[in-house]
């Protein structure tokens, strides 16, 4: 059975490491359940240039080349009907990149105001991978306490920083070296970056 995994893309700035994630995943048998906030809409348009065309269409453009046994599946951020809001929905990991603070903040606290929130709440409860790429600087306590918070309720915390050792060239070397962490994390394998050593 193909893995099935939870992407969700905040308002923070980094939409390009959501959508590296994407190509790495629609790349790969792999089903996907996205979610973009209404925030992280506003900044993927300021971002990439995206301008409201069907989705796919766009991940086209941006170079993604669907594996013929993948499946994306998209939701607004308000659908609690969606499978992501529900325990009995088993999956194999949840990604949010980037997270914004706010996003961070509700994980930390238990709100589950949308759906990204709920999902993260219910992968925390489940047992399930949580992977959060968190992108604010400089950080303030509350930023780090809610880091802490989310942490100790089993996330990863995953800030996007990029590695420099392999000696990148380009903007899109950079964004694999934190792509290559989260597969790793999800336990996909992949070429995108050398192991040490
Ligand atoms: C261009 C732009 C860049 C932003 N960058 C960040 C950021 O890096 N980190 C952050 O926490 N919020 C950032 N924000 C603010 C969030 O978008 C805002 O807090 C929003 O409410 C987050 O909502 P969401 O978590 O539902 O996506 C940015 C906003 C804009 C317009």
């Amino acid at each position: 059975m193909s893995k099935k995994i939870v992407v969700a893309i905040c308002g923070a700035s980094g939409s390009i490491y959501g959508i590296r994630l994407l190509k790495a995943l629609l790349s790969r048998p792999l089903k996907i359940y996205l979610i973009i906030s209404k925030a992280g809409m506003k900044v993927l348009e300021r971002e990439t240039g995206y301008r409201n065309e069907p989705f796919s269409s766009f991940l086209k453009d941006q170079g993604i080349i669907f594996h013929e046994n993948s499946g994306l599946n998209i939701y607004d951020q308000d659908d609690f009907f969606a499978p992501p809001a529900s325990g009995s929905f088993r999956h194999d990991g949840m990604v949010i990149a980037p997270c914004s603070m706010k996003t961070l903040g509700a994980i930390a606290s238990g709100i589950a105001d949308n759906l990204i929130h709920r999902a993260a709440d219910v992968s925390l409860k489940e047992r399930r991978p949580l992977i959060l790429l968190p992108r604010e600087t400089p950080l303030n306590i509350i930023h780090l306490k809610n880091m802490h918070r989310a942490a100790m309720a089993g996330a990863v915390i995953m800030p996007p920083s990029p590695s420099f050792y392999f000696n990148p060239k380009t903007i899109s070397d950079l964004v694999d070296t934190v792509t290559a962490r989260i597969l790793n994390h999800l336990n996909i394998e992949h070429d995108l970056s050398k192991e040490w050593g």
